[in-house]
């Protein structure tokens, strides 16, 4: 596993945010050769190219040259290709971005990282003509080291992307969600000293709630070093040694610490020196646990009222990527009166972890091991475990996230179980504090219809059994969740971790017309009457909070590329189904005062 550098954006940095060019490649021409085989040219060449448009006239006209990279023809960075250029609305295939940027100075002593916040879904990066390396996975960040190829004076980073689905892959073939191609985070350029602290923890111990777990590991040539660890508000200062690998792992009894929750997010100033140089995070401190089929929050008992949530801006259309759409959207969740959000169905933007930790928000955060996966592949094995690597080792001193999620509405068979247990046990060995879930499906008992239960093998490897349940929409009409009986065999907490139904915004009529407010509103309070009668319910996520694009949902007139089961319309409006879930919400919190 190649080391994770998680406290990059802890160094100074340059964004490399803005426009950059770009080249549609859909033969993917500038990669491979006419037979296929990889040539990786382009991205190789920019270079050799750089003055050819540079100035914005052909230098060597009698020179074969068939592309270019022109600054006329750019997408902004961050963001989706498909919201920026109309015909790549539907684009699924290959496209190269390149962004030229100087270096002022660089500094002989310093060392220079490439990080990108995401790039859906596989990118091959290249700095002046060398080529850095490739990562699979749409959702996870991921960075480079530059120290020997960045240059003072013009540098030229071209990145070649592709969005095409694979059944390989993961997510696979099919995905009810818009398959947004391209630089869809932020792209920084940062400088480190020559020894580093490149990855920490520093986090409650597990079960205990004054006791803390410092673990670091040291990047350079000299991996022993003294690291100073300061929480200037608790007036704790403590010095430490890396071992020769440069790791140290310690523990240590902390007095006065004020623990983060939903009703007080506090998040503490950490300060740590390594070599002489101090980098600082915002950390909040809390302890979650499982005792029977409670959940307990700081060892006080926790109801999740929660809501799902993609990572799309429905208003805009397209990746939600900054801050302020963070707060949007968690603001609305707050309106709901939520203080747990489901970010489905794959790690989101870092913008999202951190405004929930500033606002109280507990989030379960899921790789997108969803639907069929090609479970007895050993490469998308990998695949997994890296892409949930990268989300843990990014997330792991987030107070705000509780529940790693592994997979959502998976068939359960040797394979899918073997793949997902292996996921489990990678995610325990990252993180031994937070709880393991995933969203399983229920049936009914085939000599009781009525009767609802979820059996499944890999709930047993779950601290939290969760499942998806439609009854209402797919699954009957909204009256049978009035005849639905539930009978849930694990001693463990249970997470209602979707169920809903469509509404055309705007749309009104009787309650029993599908696609009207009405519809989805009586819905929602039959739903809400039937999950009281779970007795080991401790959480409920609606799906979902807004509208959002997929190319699944084809209805005219109501659909037309969009699913419709938001709680708020594609135009940001609070449809009648809103108010149902906010007044559940607010009884649950009176109740769990
Ligand atoms: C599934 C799935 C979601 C999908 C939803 C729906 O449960 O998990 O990704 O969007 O149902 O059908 O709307």
């Amino acid at each position: 596993m190649s080391s994770i550098i998680t406290t990059l954006p802890r160094y100074s940095g340059t964004s490399l945010n803005g426009k950059w060019c770009y080249l549609v490649d859909q033969l993917d021409t500038g990669y491979l050769d006419h037979f296929g085989a990889p040539i990786d040219e382009w991205g190789r060449n920019d270079t050799q190219r750089f003055a050819y448009f540079f100035d914005g006239h052909l230098e060597n006209p009698s020179e074969w040259v068939e592309y270019g990279f022109v600054e006329e023809r750019s997408l902004d960075v961050p963001g989706d290709w498909n919201s920026q250029v109309k015909e790549l609305f539907y684009y699924e295939g290959n496209l190269w971005y390149c962004k030229r940027f100087d270096l002022n100075k660089k500094d002989p002593v310093k060392r220079y990282f490439v990080q990108f916040g995401a790039v859906n879904y596989k990118s091959d990066v290249y700095l002046n003509g060398k080529k850095l390396g490739v990562h699979v996975g749409g959702y996870t960040g991921f960075s480079f080291e530059v120290t020997e190829y960045i240059k003072e004076g013009k540098n030229s980073l071209v990145v070649h992307v592709t969005n095409v689905r694979a059944k390989q892959n993961i997510p696979t073939l099919n995905q009810d969600w818009w398959n947004y191609g391209g630089i869809t985070r932020d792209v920084n350029l940062y400088e480190t000293p020559a020894v580093f602290a490149e990855d920490f923890t520093l986090q409650l111990k597990n079960g205990e709630k004054s006791v803390l777990e410092f673990a670091l590991k040291v990047n350079g040539t000299s991996l022993e070093q003294k690291i100073k660890l300061s929480i200037p508000e608790l007036g704790l200062e403590k010095e430490f040694l890396t071992d020769k690998s440069g790791k140290l792992k310690e523990s240590f009894t902390i007095s006065d610490l004020t623990l983060w929750s939903p009703e007080n997010p506090k998040l503490y100033s950490v300060e740590i020196t390594c070599a002489g140089k101090t980098i600082t995070d915002r950390i909040g401190f809390r302890s979650i646990k499982v005792i029977g089929t409670d959940i307990l929050l700081n060892g006080k008992s926790v109801f999740l009222r929660g809501v799902c949530i993609h990572e799309e801006n429905p208003i805009k259309g397209g990746r939600a990527n900054t801050v302020e759409e963070a707060r949007m959207l968690l603001g609305w969740a707050k309106e709901l009166n939520c203080n747990f959000v489901r970010l489905a169905h794959y790690p989101h933007n870092e913008q999202m972890i951190r405004v929930a930790d500033e606002m109280g928000l507990l989030v379960w955060s899921e790789i997108p091991v969803y639907w069929g996966i090609n479970w007895d592949n050993p490469s998308t094995l990998e695949n997994g475990l890296t892409q949930l690597t990268e989300n843990i080792m990014r997330d792991k001193n987030r107070a705000c996230v509780i529940i790693w999620s592994l997979a959502n509405e998976t068939v359960p068979g040797e394979a899918r179980n073997s793949f997902l247990s292996k996921l489990a046990d990678r995610a325990r060995e990252l993180d031994s504090t937070r709880l393991i879930s995933a969203a399983l499906e229920k049936h009914y008992l085939s000599d009781s219809p009525d009767t609802a239960t979820v059996e499944d093998p890999f709930a047993e490897k779950c601290d939290v059994v969760s499942f998806n349940q439609y009854v209402g929409w797919y699954d009957g009409l909204p009256e049978k969740c009035s005849r639905v009986k539930w009978e849930i065999k694990y001693n463990k907490p249970i997470i209602i971790s979707e169920f809903g139904g469509d509404a055309l915004g705007g749309k009104h009529g009787k309650q029993s017309e599908r696609w009207t407010e009405e519809f989805q509103e009586e819905l929602y309070k039959q739903n809400v009457s039937m999950l009281k009668k779970i007795p080991q319910l401790r959480g409920t996520a609606p799906w979902i909070l807004a509208d959002f694009r997929s190319p699944k949902r084809l209805l005219p007139y109501i659909l037309d590329g969009w699913n419709r089961k938001g709680l708020i319309s594609q135009q940001g409006e609070k449809k009648l189904a809103f108010n149902v879930m906010r007044s559940f919400y607010k009884e649950l919190e009176t109740q769990y005062k």
